[in-house]
């Protein structure tokens, strides 16, 4: 297939890419905006490939889409844009705005005109929060944060092209991701390079929050299952086969990273914080997929990952994540 990935110099993006150029064969042309999250070191392993290309500009951007569509010729367009950061969107929701409400509506426009397959990559957030039991697609949208807000925003839009137009869109919504290439900001990255720097282990709250964690691999193979097989108008969710504490997570992090105990500290608690997520996925294992890598296994991998990979993440310890951090906790990092 020819794919135009949007958002594809992202943590999940470049996974999906990798995995179609390199084991599907795909041609793969990346439209991304470059934020703070999108690198071109994500395109690691594959930048040379001839099937690859690469177009910088954002998706809300008519031109910049157009020309994108040029070079890809796409049968397909799957979105991963967007802006990503729970915390960031509650000190600065505006870009979060503009790229999923504004920048969603461009792209399908784009397909729209030219007939084209679409697949929205969505998030289990937008249900918001469950003490008990577990999310299917009919469940009520709730979402509880500008970032989960917005995107479910994009998700209604996405269903009424496919309501008002007839397009053949549809959405897979994936539960809390983790692996290689995730920018620190996410509570797995961030524990595990503050463990092995000797920086606090911040946890929001009591950290008795619980997150359903998917490894990026087998969520951009639920994705390529929907692009490949899924029904046009159709949700379809992906969740990942364990849920974690977040306490249990970081104490884990804290055992293979050889950090001390003393590190953990308790910090004022993320307002409005969803207490629990969790996802179904038998609409998607109908298809044919399920999830490979349980999270005790892919989190040892994840943090011989960051181990090994310090040209990845030494970049961005001592660039504009820096700010970010001493902003968002009040502290500055270890150099
Ligand atoms: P990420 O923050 O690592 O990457 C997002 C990418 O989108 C970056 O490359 C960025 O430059 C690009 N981007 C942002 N705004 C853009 C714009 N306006 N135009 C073009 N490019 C733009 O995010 P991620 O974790 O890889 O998430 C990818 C998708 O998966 C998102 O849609 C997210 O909502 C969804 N998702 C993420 C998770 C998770 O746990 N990370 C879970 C479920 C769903
Ligand atoms: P995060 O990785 O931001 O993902 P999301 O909010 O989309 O689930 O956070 C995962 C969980 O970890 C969430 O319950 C908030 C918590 N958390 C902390 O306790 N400390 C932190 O420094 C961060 C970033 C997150």
């Amino acid at each position: 297939m020819r794919l135009l990935v949007c958002g594809g110099a992202g943590f999940i993006g470049s996974t999906f890419a990798r995995r179609r150029l390199l084991e599907h064969g795909d041609e793969v042309t990346v439209l991304d905006k470059l934020t703070y999250a999108g690198r071109e070191e994500n395109f690691h392993g594959f930048s040379e490939h001839p099937g690859f290309r690469f177009v910088r500009g954002a998706i809300e951007d008519r031109e910049a889409v157009a020309g994108a569509i040029e070079t890809a010729a796409p049968q397909a367009i799957v979105n991963f844009a967007a802006e990503t950061h729970v915390d960031r969107s509650i000190a600065e929701p505006d870009a979060f705005v503009s790229t999923h409400a504004l920048g969603t509506y461009v792209l399908l426009d784009a397909a729209r005109e030219r007939e084209l397959r679409y697949v929205q990559v969505s998030t289990d957030e937008v249900y918001g929060s469950i003490d008990e039991g577990t999310f299917t697609e009919q469940s009520p949208l709730a979402p509880s944060s500008p970032y989960s807000a917005t995107k479910a925003g994009a998700d209604l839009l996405v269903q009424s092209y496919f309501h008002t137009y007839g397009m053949p869109v549809s959405i897979c919504r994936g539960s809390n991701n983790y692996g290689p290439n995730q920018y620190p900001e996410k509570l797995i990255p961030l524990m595990i390079l503050n463990a092995l720097h000797g920086d606090k282990l911040p946890v929001y709250g009591d950290g008795m929050q619980v997150r359903n964690w998917i490894h990026a691999n087998d969520f951009a193979a639920a994705i390529g299952h929907v692009l490949e097989h899924g029904q046009a108008g159709e949700v379809y969710n992906a969740g990942g086969p364990d849920e974690e504490t977040n306490i249990t997570v970081i104490r884990r992090i804290i055992e293979l990273t050889g950090a001390s105990e003393s590190q953990l500290e308790h910090v004022a608690d993320r307002p409005g914080h969803d207490v629990r997520y969790s996802l179904s996925s038998e609409k998607v294992r109908a298809l044919g997929w399920s999830p490979r890598v349980r999270f005790s296994e892919g989190l040892e991998q994840t943090v011989a990952w960051y181990r090994e990979n310090t040209w990845w993440w030494e970049p961005i310890r001592s660039g504009e994540y820096r700010a970010y951090y001493e902003r968002q906790y009040g502290r500055s990092l270890q150099p």
